[in-house]
């Protein structure tokens, strides 16, 4: 197991009716912003909750936060926070929306150019407003950790970036909230935090016992429990599992001492950027094209992969690493996400465009090797057409 240091001081809240304790949770005299997106709160009551939790404090709005949040929206509420004083801001939303607040955070606290946040992966954040959030899309994990990922439009540009200045004081993850999500929306919830499983697990082994167990465990509730998410969308058990899933893929406890690929997502926020398809989405399309390409180097984690996720037994280790990938990418189809870049209306004639911009963005050795270069990506969407 590779050395590691784990911090993770964001305190959850879990369950039906968690939202009402926030009141505890913020300070007494602060001046808050809630901040959130189109309104699918005002539609589903979360909003009417979180109202009633923050009782009598001074509370202002910023409302517009879009799907892969955007830069220049992200900015004005950065000004909105510094002109009306405020000093604690309440995400309430899905992935979106928490990412934003982050961003918001921190350039609301910085004095440069808040380009810089983007540019230079978060490390010119010495300060951050605390903020909290209420869970409203389990998918992202962005809930539990401190990390964040914003669009600027005009660049093209969907870059992640980080502090540990960034994690949300608390997170409210009631299940409830997310009877509402549109079908779409239930699948992303599935496909991404399996796959942030994915890059963590599916690299080479180091030994980390209790790291892959508790990988392979996710990845089989996801399994088990993702058609009946969509099958059954308000069925509690159901959904407060997927929830938990979500936040547990993501908030580092998994990837502690382990290496970690992230290619798949990396090569994703260009499709994202260019093309506009949602995260979860550009996953599944980019994680079984990725893992065949690299299987070789892959190959010990694929077949662990294959023989305690799908119990695949028989064969010799290549077949059971391609029966796994075949698996995999069959899961996905079977949600209702398509896995092939074709089934976006897309074709071969975005690759270069997407190699352009890896490259224009630096993202030129990716993976836990770090050689995923523009010739592997290439290769990568090659087999994902
Ligand atoms: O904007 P509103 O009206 O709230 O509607 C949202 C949005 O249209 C809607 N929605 C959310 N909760 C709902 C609901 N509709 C009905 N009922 C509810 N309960 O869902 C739509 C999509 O929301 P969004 O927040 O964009 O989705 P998601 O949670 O998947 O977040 C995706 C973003 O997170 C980033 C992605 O790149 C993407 O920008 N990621 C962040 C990560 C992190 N911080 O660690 C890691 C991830 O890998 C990912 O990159
Ligand atoms: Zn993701």
């Amino acid at each position: 197991m590779n050395n590691f240091s784990f911090y993770n001081p964001t305190k959850i809240l879990f369950g039906e009716g968690q939202i009402a304790k926030i009141g505890k949770e913020v300070p007494e005299n602060a001046r808050v912003m809630l901040a959130y997106g189109g309104g699918s709160i005002k539609k589903n009551g979360v909003y009417d909750q979180v109202v009633k939790a923050l009782g009598d404090r001074l509370v202002s709005e910023f409302s517009g936060i879009e799907a892969n949040p955007e830069f220049d929206t992200l900015c004005r509420a950065a000004e909105q926070v510094k002109a009306e004083d405020i000093d604690f801001i309440l995400a309430a939303g899905g992935g979106s929306v928490i990412d934003g607040v982050k961003f918001i955070a921190a350039a609301a606290r910085y004095d440069g150019d808040p380009w810089d946040i983007l540019t230079k992966g978060g490390k010119v954040i010495r300060s951050a407003v605390p903020f909290g959030s209420v869970l409203t899309l389990p998918a992202t994990g962005s809930e539990m950790n401190s990390g964040s990922v914003v669009t600027r439009a005009e660049y093209k540009a969907k870059l992640p970036f980080g502090s540990p200045l960034l994690y949300p004081q608390f997170s409210v993850l009631d299940p409830v909230t997310t009877y509402t999500l549109p079908v779409r929306q239930v699948i992303n919830g599935v496909i991404d935090p399996f796959t942030h499983v994915m890059e963590q697990y599916l690299t080479y082994p180091v030994g980390a016992h209790l790291q892959d167990r508790l990988a392979e465990a996710i990845l089989q509730t996801l399994i088990e429990i993702g058609p009946e998410a969509l099958a059954q969308p308000e069925n509690y058990e159901v959904r407060a599992n997927v929830m938990w899933c979500a936040t547990m893929a993501l908030n580092g406890l998994i990837g502690a001492g382990v290496p970690q690929d992230w290619s798949t997502h990396m090569i994703g926020h260009e499709l994202t950027a260019l093309y506009g398809l949602d995260h979860a989405q550009t996953l599944a399309v980019v994680l079984p094209a990725n893992l065949r390409v690299r299987k070789a180097d892959k190959m010990p984690k694929l077949v662990q992969y294959a023989e305690r996720v799908w119990h695949i037994t028989e064969g010799s280790d290549d077949e059971k690493a391609e029966a796994a990938i075949a698996k995999t990418e069959t899961f996905f189809r079977n949600l209702g996400a398509g896995t092939r870049i074709e089934d976006y209306d897309l074709n071969a004639e975005v690759i270069d465009t997407i190699i352009a911009q890896l490259e224009a963005h630096k993202m030129v050795k990716l993976g836990e090797q770090q050689d995923v270069t523009p010739e592997v990506s290439r290769k990568i969407l090659e087999a994902a057409l």
